[in-house]
């Protein structure tokens, strides 16, 4: 199948997905770090490092990097704060650029623009070879932990208001105004910032029962 009819398949354009970007440094050393990713309305691939990463050198002194779709935390743990070996990365079938021995879906990029400001850098990738094993994981993204987290606090303003705890109701407003705007920010105008609308508007018309008591 080709490359981005199969990226069309599982992606949606426009939401940040967290994988973990894989790179290779001048001597040839792997280097592994959880990062965001996304297409953009063409299927390529779109990272933001920080200017201050090995990952942000090291993609732009090599031009190349794989996304290692992964769903295991303890993963993500070990590229945020860990220390890699050798071992844990195999040859990319394409470029031949490190990529995680445990992933059975990745990406494999070459950087073709970057557009960087003073913090930070955006890097799109032409995807230049998709490796998907039979069975392989679903990427993270965060905006689904948001609209769980916002639906469970919008089932207690209900409760909340008519026991008078308006400090509680306070609190699970000001949570749901947090998931809200940062579901906005990673994945507007998706399915779930209109699945966000429907929640406000419930959250809202139980907040009208403050005013009636
Ligand atoms: C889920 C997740 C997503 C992340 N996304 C980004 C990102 O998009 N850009 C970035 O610069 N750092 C991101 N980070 C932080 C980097 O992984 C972290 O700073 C790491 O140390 C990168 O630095 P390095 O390339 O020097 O190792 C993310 C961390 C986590 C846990």
């Amino acid at each position: 199948m080709p490359k981005k009819k199969m990226l069309k398949l599982i992606f949606e354009p426009n939401i940040i997905y967290e994988g973990i970007l894989t790179t290779e440094n001048n001597e040839g050393n792997p280097h592994m770090a959880s990062m965001g990713f996304s297409f953009n309305d063409e299927y390529d691939i779109v990272v933001r490092p920080f200017k201050d990463t090995r990952s942000y050198n090291y993609l732009k002194n090599k031009g190349m990097g794989v996304i290692n779709i992964v769903n295991d935390i303890e993963l993500f743990f070990k590229a945020t704060y860990g220390t890699a070996s050798k071992s844990d990365f195999f040859p990319s079938y394409k470029l031949k650029i490190p990529r995680l021995k445990e992933s059975n879906f990745y990406i494999e990029g070459r950087v073709k623009k970057i557009d960087e400001n003073e913090v930070r850098a955006s890097f799109i990738l032409e995807p230049v070879y998709v490796y998907a094993k039979k069975t392989y994981e679903r990427p993270f993204t965060r905006v689904e932990f948001a609209v769980i987290e916002a639906l469970i606090h919008s089932t207690r303003i209900k409760v909340f208001m008519e026991m008078k705890l308006y400090e509680e109701v306070d609190r699970l407003v000001s949570l749901i105004d947090h998931y809200d705007k940062l579901i906005r920010r990673i994945a507007p105008n998706s399915k779930y910032t209109r699945i966000m609308d429907e929640i406000n508007k419930i959250v809202d018309s139980n907040l009208k029962f403050k005013s009636d008591h």
